[in-house]
């Protein structure tokens, strides 16, 4: 029999966190307005709010913020980041951002344009992030979702539920003027569809059709390792390969990335954009110095550059990653086990649980994932994240609510951060929610929102 699995780390330094009585959560939950952003971290027992900023340093990487160079130009720190990034991407420009939407910010500001100049676009993808649409929308363009079908159908097990629907991308391609479509941009792993990957033949496919229309082709790469990792473990072709070779092969056929460093960085701030060809990288930097900074900082310091090229490198550690993975699966078999209604196959970074069939009892008007996120963090005092209607806005025009096909709760697991004991006790509080499902029947409705991106922010008042 071979031995069991075990994270190729040991822990060094610890971080207390302490239970709360059911009492101190109700009266927490009424102060935070039922919006989970709005708590304490205190509060919280544990955290799975998301795993951006999240995770726990490496001992290399904590050595590399003594060594960081704060020079405003030239610092060696920049320079260690930027041989990471061309030896990992094989793209050899980079601006440095201080996080994934600010990267956004600089990349579309060169791609799509700034005030009224993206009126009309289009920019077809796999179900864009939030803050990606945020800023698309923001210039007045639309993302169009072309995932595939397979992705909403949470009980389908499929290797690749990040993929783009070739046949929906070419409506859209042949909709619209090559002018009209400043890029195309391919979410690895998909994380508004369940941390589910990109298939490397699908990410060659989307390319190939794109340079046929000769429309750019970028990554949003926040979760690039863990995509080659489940491109390793479920692409027959791919079987032998290294990680970083499948790193590499996903960049090579790509224009350039956006990437937040909060992710498989393993860093607890940071971003940056990376492009193939000097000419938008020339005029991309016009933008970052604006909004981010000089083109050798772009918003971080430099310890923070220092450390995300060490954390880089260890993101595609083929040990690490298994037990990473490994670790989210764990948590979704266990749910699986009791019954717990989760999408299938299990994301990179979260467990998505299914909020329309975990209370088939209450209505979408009143907010499904976000009623579960509640019972959850009343229960057991763990924090997950509503990915349903609240997430998914108003839409831009008709200002109407927008109900997403999925009302998720997510649980995303913070890199190198808890352990199975934690896992376990999550599994536990959600169990114990899902025995009493009958009983929840009534949602919230909101009482304040923001007129963009009103998740973070909006107020809630529950319905009886
Ligand atoms: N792209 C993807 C796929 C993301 O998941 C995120 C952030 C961003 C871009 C923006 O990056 O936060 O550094 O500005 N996702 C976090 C999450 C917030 O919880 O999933 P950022």
């Amino acid at each position: 029999m071979d031995l069991p699995y075990a994270e190729p780390y040991r822990i060094k330094m610890i971080e207390p966190i302490r239970r709360s009585s059911q009492a101190e959560r109700e009266a927490w939950l009424a102060r935070a307005k039922y919006n989970l952003f709005n708590l304490r971290s205190e509060e919280v027992y544990i955290d799975l709010l998301t795993d951006s900023g999240t995770g726990a340093m490496s001992s290399a990487q904590w050595a590399e913020i003594m060594l960081g160079d704060e020079s405003y130009a030239g610092a060696s720190s920049y320079y260690k980041l930027k041989e990471t990034i061309a030896d990992l991407t094989g793209l050899p420009f980079f601006l440095p951002a201080h996080q994934g939407r600010a990267a956004e910010n600089v990349l579309f500001s060169a791609l799509i344009g700034t005030g009224e100049e993206g009126r009309g676009k289009v920019v077809p993808g796999n179900s864009h992030f939030d803050t990606t649409k945020g800023h698309i929308e923001s210039r007045h363009a639309h993302a169009v979702d072309c995932t595939i079908d397979e992705a909403f159908d949470t009980e389908l097990d499929h290797p690749f539920k990040g993929n783009i629907d070739l046949g929906k991308l070419e409506t859209v391609l042949k909709a619209h003027r090559r002018e009209d479509i400043p890029l195309c941009l391919i979410t690895v792993t998909c994380n508004s569809s369940g941390g589910q990957p990109v298939s490397l033949e699908n990410i060659r496919a989307t390319a190939a059709l794109c340079r046929r229309y000769g429309i750019p082709v970028f990554l949003d790469a926040a979760r690039f390792a863990e995509n080659a990792w489940f491109i390793q473990q479920r692409e027959a072709s791919c079987a032998g390969m290294g990680i970083k070779d499948i790193v590499k092969a996903m960049f090579a056929e790509v224009d350039g990335c956006a990437m937040s460093s909060k992710k498989d960085g393993i860093v607890n701030i940071g971003g940056f954009t990376a492009y193939r060809g000097e000419e938008l990288f020339r005029k991309a930097m016009g933008f970052n110095i604006m909004y981010e900074g000089y083109n050798t900082y772009g918003g971080m310091a430099g310890r923070d550059l220092g450390a995300l090229s060490v954390g880089l490198r260890e993101a595609c550690e083929a040990d690490y990653l298994a037990a990473r993975i490994g670790q989210v699966a764990w948590l979704g078999q266990a749910l699986v086990d009791a019954g717990v209604p989760v999408q299938r196959p299990f994301g990179g970074h979260a467990i998505f649980v299914d909020a329309k069939r975990f209370l088939p009892g209450v209505r979408k008007e009143e907010f499904v994932a976000q009623t579960l996120g509640v019972e959850v963090y009343r229960e057991g005092g763990v924090r997950g994240v509503e990915i349903g209607a609240v997430l998914a806005d108003r839409d831009p025009e008709t200002r109407e609510n927008r109900y997403p096909a999925l009302e998720l709760l997510r649980l995303a697991i913070p890199r190198r951060t808890y352990t199975n004991d934690h896992m376990a006790y999550v599994a536990a509080t959600l169990i114990r929610v899902f025995e009493r499902r009958k009983a929840i029947t009534r949602g919230y409705r909101i009482t304040w929102e923001a007129p963009i991106l009103r998740h973070f922010t909006a107020e809630f008042a529950p319905l009886s």
